[in-house]
């Protein structure tokens, strides 16, 4: 009742006729279209992902190779993400700038460099140098990807899009912890971080065959490119009309936003909304566990590095992509509210299951073997609930909830936000354990599902099924979005 009353004011605030706002990209796109589009989303999240994965198996080779301490170490861990961050926030000038696929393109050859870099790196500064230059890649295609998905999925499958970015991402990691496995041996990191060029390589080929986004084409008045874009879509009969309603969107657009637009209080809504999501993402410790699950399976009884590496492979990093599956599976029919809802609530029970088990133990060393099969079986829950719903729901709401006018720009402080609060979390998880101990770690990770959870009850609406334009038209001042009213 809610969401045709929402829909109704969406549209007559939009002036979009049903079929115009419901479906600005065709609802089937030629298949060849179809996969080229997917190709250059799924190749991005597997060079972030692969990019997540590679460096808990090549740190101990680096350190050997170079003798360096704990310092240098972590640097070399962290600065990829450093490189993200800003990488983030070029990503949105050069997308709007320069176009998605342009951009896309860029990222590529950024990471094949940094890849290489890395690869032959004589001396630790150049390593990192290498690390930045990657990391910034993965920034900007982590922005450019998802907002390519977002702009080129027709409507009803927007989240599948979107989603199928998460899932990359999740193959990305497991084919980094299995890679990781394999080459390990005295020299074995080169090749790890090498071989993230490859990923990079295919992506700049699936760009050269990609179509470039109709809407972004309209954004820079390039209107033939973008009807002729729209046509080899499958728009034959209503590419005027489709473009038409595209450009209503971008009615208010007559130049870049400035930075003043991106924060301006009638967008604060849909602002709040992306940044808190991508916080939320990250306060669930996901990345903690990520980057350390091999020593939290080693304090939970696992007591061999091989026996931690494949249960990290395995229960973490198989997990995870099969998980994203389900989300692919129900983002567009059940929507993306009840995903996060159930996700959030099974990701509180699971942390505080850890930290229980760490609690009951009493210690901060080695669980006894039921704590330990505790332990084993909350992660594997903790990140199935992650795999289907923080995961790929955050960046699908990113990408579709902001307005037109600020979508490159805002996608990119959203990331942006998202990559600093994986850099907290993931450099300070050690000290936070050190400090307070594995349990309550565990338990303040798990109050953040908490506290989250009942923000996205209150504040989340829901976005299934809507095109961009009618999303858009809520934060204009719609009444009752998914039941609460989005002040504008
Ligand atoms: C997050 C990453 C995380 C990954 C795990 C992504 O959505 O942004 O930080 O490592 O999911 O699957």
């Amino acid at each position: 009742m809610a969401e045709k009353k929402w829909r109704g004011a969406a549209r007559a605030l939009s002036g979009a006729s049903p079929d115009e706002a419901s479906s600005l990209v065709p609802d089937h796109l030629p298949f060849a279209r179809a996969a080229s589009i997917l190709a250059v989303i799924v190749l991005a999240g597997a060079l972030f992902g692969y990019d997540q994965g590679v460096i808990s198996g090549a740190l101990i080779g680096i350190q050997k190779a170079f003798d360096v301490g704990h310092v240098a170490l972590e640097i070399v861990t962290s600065w990829v993400t450093l490189g993200a961050l800003f990488g983030s926030l070029a990503g949105g000038y050069g997308a709007d700038l320069f176009g998605r696929k342009n951009t896309l393109f860029a990222a590529s050859a950024l990471f094949i460099i940094g890849a290489l870099v890395q690869a032959f790196a004589p001396s630790v500064p150049i390593l990192v140098l290498g690390r930045l230059v990657a990391g910034f890649g993965v920034g900007v295609a982590a922005v450019a990807a998802p907002l390519y998905a977002a702009e080129l999925a027709p409507a009803a499958q927007r989240g599948r899009f979107v989603s199928s970015y998460q899932l990359a991402i999740t193959i990305g990691i497991f084919v980094a912890y299995f890679v990781n496995q394999a080459l390990a041996g005295p020299d074995g990191w080169r090749s790890m971080l090498g071989v993230a060029a490859v990923p990079g390589v295919l992506l700049a080929l699936a760009i050269l065959v990609a179509v470039e986004s109709p809407r972004w084409y309209a954004k820079v008045g390039r209107r033939d490119d973008a009807l002729r874009t729209l046509v080899a879509l499958g728009a034959e009969k209503d590419a005027e009309a489709r473009l038409a309603a595209i450009a209503k969107s971008l009615r208010a657009e007559v130049k870049a936003p400035s930075w003043g637009e991106v924060f301006a209080p009638r967008w604060r809504t849909p602002l709040m909304i992306g940044l808190g999501l991508a916080v939320l993402q990250q306060l669930t410790g996901i990345n903690a566990i990520i980057y350390y699950s091999n020593s939290i399976f080693a304090a939970a009884g696992y007591a061999t590095p091989v026996e931690q590496a494949q249960a990290t492979t395995w229960g973490i990093g198989a997990v995870n992509v099969l998980s994203t599956f389900i989300a692919i599976a129900f983002i567009d029919g059940l929507g993306r509210r009840p995903l996060l809802i159930a996700g959030l609530i099974g990701m509180a029970l699971s942390l505080a299951a850890v930290g229980f088990a760490f609690w009951q133990s009493g210690t901060q060393g080695n669980l006894g073997s039921s704590a330990g099969l505790i332990t084993l079986v909350a992660l594997v829950v903790f990140i199935i609930s992650f795999a289907f719903s923080a995961g790929p729901v955050t960046w699908t709401v990113i990408n579709e909830i902001y307005p037109n006018e600020i979508r490159g720009r805002a996608v990119a402080v959203a990331t942006a936000v998202n990559w600093g609060a994986a850099f907290l979390v993931s450099a300070f998880f050690l000290s936070l354990v050190k400090a307070i101990g594995q349990a309550y770690t565990f338990w303040l990770f798990a109050a953040f599902c908490v506290i989250g959870l009942v923000w996205v009850i209150v504040a989340v609406p829901e976005t299934r099924g809507r095109s961009l334009e009618e999303i858009e038209a809520s934060w204009r001042g719609a009444p009752g979005a998914a039941g609460k009213s989005p002040k504008s």
